[in-house]
C-alpha cells in the first residue's frame, strides 16, 4: 500500500545520501573565488578563514613536529604552514624524497588541521639557500645572478632557462605527489611558491641574458597592462627601471613555476612578500629587490597570472604601519592575506582588522619557538583567544568577509573611541571603560592599547559581536523619530554551525554597554525600535 509518509521519508533519505555521496562535493578542490571585488578561499565547497600557525620554518624537519603540535593546539589554529625544502625533496637530480611531506600531511590529518605547504625552491628570504647542493655547486650550469660589478650574488639568475626548468620540474613533481596522496582529502589547501623572493646584494641581475633583456623594449603587453608607453626599461621607468626589471624577471620565473605545478594539480598558489615598509626603501639592501613589494605590485599582478594572491609578511605592532600595509594589498585584484605575522601579543588585534577588510586569513610565525618566555606565553594567549572566538564561527565569518558584512574596531593609543556605521545603526566602541558602570568622562584606553572588537552583520537588526577589552553601545539614527533598543542579547556559541544560547544578558550587563574583557565571549545581539 502506498504511504505518503514513507514516500516522503525515502525521498528525504535519498536526497541526503545523494548529498553526502556526491563526488563533486567531496572532491571539490580548494579554490580562490573572486566576486564583486571581494575574495574567499573555498575549502570543501564553502568560504574558509585561515587561522594558521607557521612553524619556525628555517629548519622544520619532522623530528621537530611532536613538540610543534602542542603549540598549534594551544593557538587554536585550524591550519599549519610548513615548508618543503627543495634540497630535501630532490637531493639528487630526479630522485625525490617525500618523507617530510608524508609526515606533515599524515600528522596534520591526525590533528584535524589543514596544511599550507611552502615551496622553498629558488628563493628563501631573497637568497637561494634551499636549492639542492647539485644546483649550488654547479654555477656553470645553474648560473647565479650578477651584481652591477659582475660579481655573483647568492641568488639564481631568473634569466637562466636551466634554473627555471630545474625549479619547474621539481615543483611539478611536488604537486604530482600531492595530487596522488591528497587529491581526494584536500588536507593541503594552498601552496606558497618560493619564500620572500627577490634579490639581496644588488638591484637587478646583470648577467649577459639579463642585460640583453634590460636594454630591449619592455614587453608591449606589460606596458599596456601598466598603462605605460612603449620604450626601454630606462625610458619607461627612469630611476626605478632596475627594480621594475628585476620584479619582471622574478615574477615571470615564479609564474612559470606555478603554472607547471598547476598544470598537474591546480591548488590555489601565492607568493609571500618581504615588505618595503617601516621606512625601508633600498631595494636589494633593505629588502629583496623584485619581490612583490607595494611599489611593484601592479607589475606582479600583470605578469604572474598563475599566482592567485600576494601575501604580506607583516612584522610590526604599530597601528599605522600594520593597517597601511593591509590597505595597500587589499585590492579588487588581491585579498588581504597575512602570510606571516609576529608571535607577539601586539599583533593579535589586527586579525580583526584583516577580516573586516575581507581578508582570507592570518598566520602566526614561529609558533614552535623553543623559548617559553612570559612574552611568548602572552602572545600565544592573545592569538589563541581570537582564534578560539572566530574558530567557533569560522565558516560564518569567512562568508561574511566574502559578502562584506564584517566591521572591526582596533584600539589606537590615545584614541579610545571609535564609531562603526551599520546601516541605521551605529556601534559606539570604547576602550578603557570598566566592565560595568559609567565610563569616566576621559577614557584612559587600555594600558597596552590592545582592545579590539568584531561585528558580523547577520541582518539589519541582528549582529554577532565578540571582542577583547572593549565596550560597545548600539545607537539608532532617529531621523524617522523612532528610538533604538536592545531587544535581546544572547551569549552563546556555535556548535556544528548551529547557534546555542547559554544565557541572556540584561540589567547591569546591558545598561552600561556590552562589555568584553579577556574571557572569550560571543554575543548575538538583536536590536529594534519603538
Ligand atoms: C620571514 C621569512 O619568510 C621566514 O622564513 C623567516 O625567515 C622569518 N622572516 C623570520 O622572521
Amino acid at each position: 500500500m502506498f504511504s505518503l509518509a514513507r514516500f516522503r521519508y525515502r525521498l528525504w533519505a535519498g536526497c541526503l545520501c545523494a548529498l553526502f555521496a556526491s563526488p563533486s562535493f567531496a572532491a571539490e578542490l580548494p579554490r580562490l573565488v573572486q566576486q564583486h571585488g571581494r575574495f574567499a578561499l573555498f575549502v570543501d565547497g564553502a568560504p574558509y578563514t585561515v587561522m594558521a600557525a607557521q612553524l619556525h620554518n628555517s629548519s622544520a624537519w619532522p623530528d621537530t613536529l611532536p613538540d610543534t603540535w602542542r603549540s598549534v593546539e594551544a593557538l587554536h589554529a585550524n591550519t599549519v604552514e610548513a615548508p618543503v625544502y627543495w634540497e630535501q625533496f630532490e637531493p639528487e637530480p630526479g630522485h625525490l624524497d617525500t618523507t617530510n611531506i608524508d609526515a606533515l600531511i599524515d600528522q596534520s590529518r591526525q590533528h584535524g588541521v589543514h596544511l599550507i605547504l611552502l615551496w622553498f625552491g629558488s628563493w628563501k628570504n631573497g637568497q637561494m639557500h634551499y636549492a639542492p647542493g647539485w644546483i649550488k655547486s654547479d654555477p656553470a650550469h645553474y648560473p647565479r645572478a650578477l651584481d652591477a660589478h659582475g660579481e655573483p650574488v647568492e641568488d639564481l639568475s631568473p634569466y637562466a632557462a636551466s634554473n627555471l626548468q630545474a625549479d619547474e620540474k621539481a615543483f611539478a613533481a611536488l604537486m604530482r605527489y600531492l595530487k596522488q596522496k591528497d587529491g581526494e582529502q584536500h588536507t593541503v589547501i594552498m601552496v606558497q611558491v618560493e619564500n620572500e623572493p627577490g634579490m639581496i646584494g644588488g638591484i637587478r641581475d646583470h648577467s649577459t641574458a639579463a642585460n640583453a633583456a634590460f636594454h630591449s623594449k619592455l614587453p608591449s603587453s606589460l606596458a599596456a597592462a601598466l598603462h605605460r608607453p612603449d620604450g626601454s626599461w630606462s625610458d619607461v621607468f627612469g630611476t626605478d627601471a632596475d627594480e621594475m626589471f628585476n620584479a619582471y624577471g622574478i615574477s615571470r620565473y615564479i609564474d612559470q613555476v606555478a603554472a607547471a605545478g598547476k598544470a598537474v594539480y591546480p591548488l590555489p598558489m601565492y607568493v609571500n612578500t618581504w615588505l618595503r615598509y617601516k621606512g625601508k626603501h633600498l631595494p636589494g639592501d633593505d629588502y629583496p629587490s623584485g619581490g612583490a613589494t607595494w611599489n611593484v605590485l601592479d607589475l606582479w599582478k600583470a605578469s604572474a597570472p598563475h599566482i592567485d594572491l600576494i601575501g604580506t609578511d607583516l612584522y610590526t605592532t604599530d597601528y599605522g604601519e600594520f593597517t597601511k600595509v593591509v590597505d595597500q594589498y587589499a585590492r579588487p585584484d588581491n585579498p588581504a592575506w597575512i602570510s606571516e605575522t609576529g608571535d607577539e601579543a601586539g599583533n593579535a588585534p589586527y586579525f580583526f582588522y584583516v577580516l573586516a577588510k575581507g581578508g582570507i586569513g592570518f598566520s602566526i610565525f614561529g609558533v614552535d619557538n623553543a623559548d617559553d618566555t612570559p612574552a611568548l606565553q602572552a602572545a600565544t594567549a592573545a592569538h589563541a583567544r581570537n582564534f578560539q572566538l572566530v574558530g567557533a564561527m569560522q565558516r560564518q565569518v569567512a562568508k561574511a568577509a566574502f559578502d562584506g558584512r564584517l566591521l572591526a574596531a582596533i584600539e589606537l593609543r590615545g584614541q579610545p573611541k571609535k564609531t562603526l556605521d551599520i546601516g541605521r545603526w551605529q556601534a559606539k566602541v570604547s576602550f578603557g571603560a570598566p566592565m560595568w558602570g559609567d565610563a569616566p568622562a576621559e577614557l584612559p584606553g587600555n594600558p597596552s592599547a590592545d582592545g579590539h572588537l568584531l561585528i558580523v552583520r547577520q541582518t539589519d537588526t541582528e549582529f554577532l559581536v565578540c571582542g577583547v577589552d572593549a565596550r560597545v553601545e548600539f545607537e539608532r539614527h532617529n531621523d524617522d523619530h523612532r528610538h533604538g533598543q536592545l531587544l535581546r542579547v544572547e551569549q552563546g556559541s556555535f556548535i556544528d554551525g548551529q547557534w546555542h544560547m547559554q544565557r541572556l544578558w540584561n540589567g547591569d550587563e546591558t545598561d552600561y554597554g556590552l562589555n568584553f574583557g579577556s574571557r572569550p565571549t560571543l554575543l548575538r545581539v538583536t536590536v529594534g525600535s519603538y
